[in-house]
Parts: structure tokens; sequence; C-alpha cells
């Protein structure tokens, strides 16, 4: 595994990557994000926020021949990008601009990113109005206002995905959290087909020194279906994930729930099926083991255990170090 970026722990260096949101997607996650989505071969794939260029690289990796474009703020990132084998020519047509602004000219087939993670404090007040106003036109409704810049950066790219065309995106779980969360994913999933959502298990995380839950979430610009691919990842294996992906038999590696969005967007993406936790709250002690568990049967939504379960798994889901929730302990 490469690895290309070494965190400081602490301190005004560490502080200046969060100011520019600067956090390298890890290169075995960037392979199976940038394979699934140039899987088609696409003419062209895009990315709003190339940092380094670590899409680019997987993407070629992975046998990915057409044009590379996008945008990026501070072109300082590309320094990073010769360690991962790219050169000038890869950045040849990357707009140095801020993407929210810019105004592009056409759709992409493929669309990737791991957008700037920064938080609505970090945003100055013009940059809020703007936002309020994207989330207008594309939504049809203003988000709340303590919905952060990376929220953004997937809506704009969803309007900017071609017919058919497929995008995948790494974003915090905190997308999953929050009073306006599920107006806004029932509104994304009735337009889009969400085809996967993947979480990590702490083994897993693909950002261990930085406090923040990933999730990747993969469309396609398609005729919305109930169904989606729901990921457990457990282990740090991108080809036990794209294997998941392409309809293969999930391993230890990975657990894989075939979820109705009906259901997930009202337990919340980033949480296991509901009965899932019935599950484990009934049966506290199993192993931590990436295995499907039998089907309880109590009703998620009137029993008292239901509230427990919920508030189990948003401790665990949300922030900070995390219990597999289906392994939570059945004490309030
Ligand atoms: C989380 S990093 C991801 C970089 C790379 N794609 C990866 O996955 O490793 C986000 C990148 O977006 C850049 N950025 C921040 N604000 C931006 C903006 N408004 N428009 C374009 N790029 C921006 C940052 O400089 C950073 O390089």
């Amino acid at each position: 595994m490469r690895t290309i970026q070494k965190l400081p722990a602490s301190g005004g260096e560490r502080e200046a990557l969060r100011v520019k949101g600067q956090f390298w997607t890890p290169s075995w996650l960037a392979k199976v994000m940038a394979g699934w989505v140039t899987q088609g071969r696409p003419e062209i794939l895009f990315d709003p926020a190339v940092g380094p260029g670590t899409f680019f690289a997987a993407a070629r990796e992975a046998g990915f021949a057409g044009e590379l474009r996008g945008f990026e703020l501070h072109p300082d990132a590309f320094a990073d990008g010769w360690k991962l084998g790219l050169g000038p020519d890869d950045f040849r047509q990357v707009q140095i601009a801020d993407f929210i602004s810019a105004a592009l000219p056409g759709k992409f087939p493929a669309i990737i990113s791991n957008p700037p993670y920064i938080r609505h404090h970090r945003l100055a007040q013009d940059q809020k109005l703007e936002l309020k106003q994207l989330a207008q036109s594309h939504l049809g409704f203003a988000l709340d206002g303590r919905v952060g810049l990376h929220v953004f950066f997937l809506l704009k790219c969803l309007t900017q995905l071609a017919s058919g065309g497929r995008l995948a995106f790494l974003l915090p779980a905190d997308v999953c959290e929050g009073i306006s969360s599920s107006v806004f994913w029932n509104r994304i999933c009735q337009q889009y087909r969400l085809i996967a959502a993947m979480t990590f298990a702490d083994a897993a995380a693909p950002f261990p020194a930085v406090d923040t839950n990933a999730m990747v979430f993969l469309f396609t610009k398609e005729k919305p279906k109930e169904d989606f691919l729901w990921l457990r990842v457990c282990e740090r294996d991108g080809d036990a994930i794209s294997a998941v992906l392409d309809g293969k038999k999930p391993s230890n590696a990975v657990s894989l729930h075939h979820r109705k969005l009906t259901e997930a967007v009202k337990t919340g993406l980033s949480r296991p099926p509901a009965h899932k936790i019935i599950s484990a709250l009934r049966f506290p002690v199993l192993p931590k083991l990436c295995v499907e568990l039998p089907p309880a049967t109590m009703s998620f939504s009137s029993s008292p255990v239901s509230n427990f379960a919920r508030m189990a798994c948003r401790r665990n889901f949300s922030d900070g170090p995390s219990v597999e929730p289906w392994i939570a302990p059945a004490v309030a």
C-alpha cells in the first residue's frame, strides 16, 4: 500500500491542512473508487478537487486511458503527484480555481471526489450565501446552515453527471446526520440511482489519524431503484470490496446488505439495517465479524428497545472512536 501523506499529529501544519481540506485518499480505496467509476471506459474522468491527483493515478493504474480533468484551488498540492508517478501532462486540464464558483461547460461521464471537508464555521459569509443559492437551485430548498462545503461539492457534481454516468464520492459520515439529512438524501435518491454506500470499521478506517468517519457513495445517473448495496468494510482489502461491487460473494473483509432506500434513509445511511441493530441488542456478545446476523422480529419504530438501539447506533456511527453497533452491549 502506497502512503504519500504523512500527517502532522497537531499544531500549525495540521491546522493548515484542515483549512485547505487537504487529506489525501489512501491508495487502496482510491483504486476501488477509480476502478468502479471508469469501468465502462468513459472518455473523461473529472475530479473537482484534484489535490495530488490521487484518483488520476488510481484510474491510470486501473487501465483508464481517457482525459483527466478537474479543479484545484491550491496547486501546491500537485507536488505530491510526482510521488504517485504523475507528470505535468496529467494536470494539464486541471483548472486552478474554486470549483463551487466555476461555470462548467458540459457534463461528465465519470466523476470522482474526496472533496475538501470544510465545516460551516470555517466558511466566509459570502461563501455561505453562494452555497445557499446552490442548494436552492439544485434541490429546490435551502440546507441547514451548518452543512459543510463537501455536501455542496456532491450536489454540484451530481448535476454535472452525464446521462448514464457514474459518480464515486468519499464523504464524512456526518452527511447522514442532522435534521435535514433525510430530506436531503430522499431528494438526491429520487433524482439519481444510489448503487452502493460503504461504511468502514475502525480497522479499515480510510483516515485512521483523523477524527472523522468516512463513507463512500456510488451513484449513477439512471432511473432510481428502491434497492441498493450497503457495505461494511472491516479490512483494508480493495480487491474484496471491488469483488462485492462486481456481484461476487462477500468475504470476511466486507459484509454486504441489500437494503431498501426507504428503510435506510429513515434509519440513517451510515447505520446498519434496523433489524441488525435489534439483533445486536438481543445477542450482545456476538463476535466482531463481518457476517450477516439473523433478522429480528421486533419492529424498530415502536419498541422501547428501538430508542436505545437508535441511541447506541448514533453514538457508534457518528463521531469519534466507535464500537461495532451490532456488538454494542445491551446496557443503558
Ligand atoms: C480532501 S483533498 C482530496 C485530494 C485528492 N482528490 C485525494 O483524494 O487525495 C481536497 C482537495 O480540494 C482542494 N480544494 C479546497 N477547496 C477547493 C475548492 N473550493 N475548489 C477546488 N479545490 C479545492 C484542496 O486543496 C485539496 O487538495
